[in-house]
């Protein structure tokens, strides 16, 4: 067995409601010794929430607001994180933690809120520059107390070291640190309930891919513990995604998808995700489409260009999210893989084509923008390495052509 590092979020809560007791959980894990800040209690505790507004116009932070105040929290929210934050957005919300001398960090939202509250723990404890932390491993300590709570299931932000920034008109940068893993991520699936059907399908798609991807990563960090975790994200997202798009209030399908997400997030934080993002992310820049999307748009056709050289690819996953594919032969089952997944998100109410999302949602894009992507994928170089089978310029052109 080959060695290999585990790093996930030091404290994991989980139940319906539980955002409810925010407070009282804030109380005991930010703000006592446990949280390595002896000086910070309840007494002179100063908490920062950082969520958006969509977040706040759905009124999923009055729970926890009313809970961290019970507990007696200082607490100001910080809500003007947009999606894929931008510099000037983390550097407020750091102006902020500095001005009321946070004690602890509270990222309340999707991925982007979750991101930005990562950073600010970080950098207004320490007083770096965002600038000088970009990459891996650049970041210093300490940071504030910091928990996570996660409103969709999907990105696994909770339990992965990594934060990104905008940092031009389409440029960005991340930070990877396991500094960056929270103290607590509180999962709480009726924070999910109210999220549209699109929102649920597209997100679940992005937290399945991240098993699948996971579990194949060519990684040198492809672990025994990732592989688990990634089969068993697969069994729960599999069983809930169809029940949960159809009714948004159920509970037994929000749990299922909630958890699967945070396990598959876990997986790709120590064993990283490969093909279908890199493909993914040029489709989102040039489309201006939802990540999960991306990602959906372009997955049965990357992992059938995965097993045209290695029939046995996904033999060992694809039963885990489709039971029903351990009847296939093992040399078959990554194609069945592939065609049970394009079927599933055609039945979750996804676009199936590229064209569907280059001439809607104002693009007017034809396939002659594919070799564009094409190119733009490449220069994920990082992602691309640990795809399963090696990848050219001319592949994923070949790719998008499948796809369009
Ligand atoms: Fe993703």
């Amino acid at each position: 067995m080959k060695p290999f590092t585990f790093d996930t979020a030091h404290s994991i809560v989980f139940g319906a409601g539980v955002s409810g007791r925010i407070g009282e959980l804030a109380l005991q894990r930010l703000c006592g010794p446990a949280s390595g800040e002896a000086a910070s209690d309840g007494a002179n505790a100063r908490v920062l929430l950082v969520t958006d507004q969509g977040v706040v116009a759905a009124h999923l932070l009055d729970p926890a607001l009313r809970s961290l105040r019970a507990a007696g929290l200082a607490t100001e929210v910080f809500d003007g994180v947009v999606a894929d934050p931008p510099e000037a957005v983390v550097l407020a919300a750091v102006a902020q933690a500095r001005a009321m001398r946070a004690t602890a960090v509270i990222g309340f939202g999707g991925g982007s809120p979750m991101d930005t509250a990562k950073l600010v723990a970080l950098l207004a404890r320490t007083g770096a520059a965002l600038g000088d932390i970009y990459g891996v491993g650049k970041a210093v300590g300490p940071r504030l107390p910091l928990m996570l709570v996660p409103t969709t299931a999907g990105t696994g932000s909770e339990v992965t070291p990594v934060a990104v920034v905008t940092t031009g008109a389409r440029e960005k940068q991340g930070v990877v640190s396991p500094l960056l893993l929270p103290d607590v991520a509180l999962l709480d699936p009726e924070l999910t309930y109210g999220l549209p059907h699109h929102v649920t399908a597209a997100t679940g798609v992005d937290a399945m891919v991240h098993a699948i991807e996971a579990h194949e990563s060519l990684n040198p960090n492809n672990n025994p513990l990732s592989r688990l975790l990634a089969r068993e994200a697969l069994r729960l997202l599999g069983d809930g995604i169809r029940s949960a798009v159809r009714e948004g209030t159920h509970p037994e399908a929000r749990c299922q998808m909630m958890l699967g997400a945070m396990l598959a997030g876990q997986a790709f934080a120590n064993s990283p995700v490969a093909a279908v993002h890199a493909l993914a992310y040029p489709v989102g820049a040039h489309f201006h489409v939802a990540h999960g999307l991306s990602n959906a748009l372009v997955l049965p056709h990357v992992l059938r260009f995965n097993c045209e050289t290695d029939g046995g690819a996904y033999a060992g996953v694809a039963p885990a999210l489709f039971p029903f594919l351990a009847g296939t032969p093992a040399s078959r089952r990554g194609l069945a893989l592939a065609d049970a997944l394009a079927h599933l998100i055609e039945e979750i109410g996804l676009p199936t084509r590229l064209r569907d999302v280059a001439a809607g949602n104002g693009n007017r894009a034809g396939r002659e923008v594919l070799p564009g992507l094409a190119r733009d994928a490449m220069k994920q170089t990082r992602l691309l390495v640990n795809n399963p089978r090696p990848l050219s310029e001319a592949d994923a052109l070949g790719i998008y052509e499948a796809a369009w």
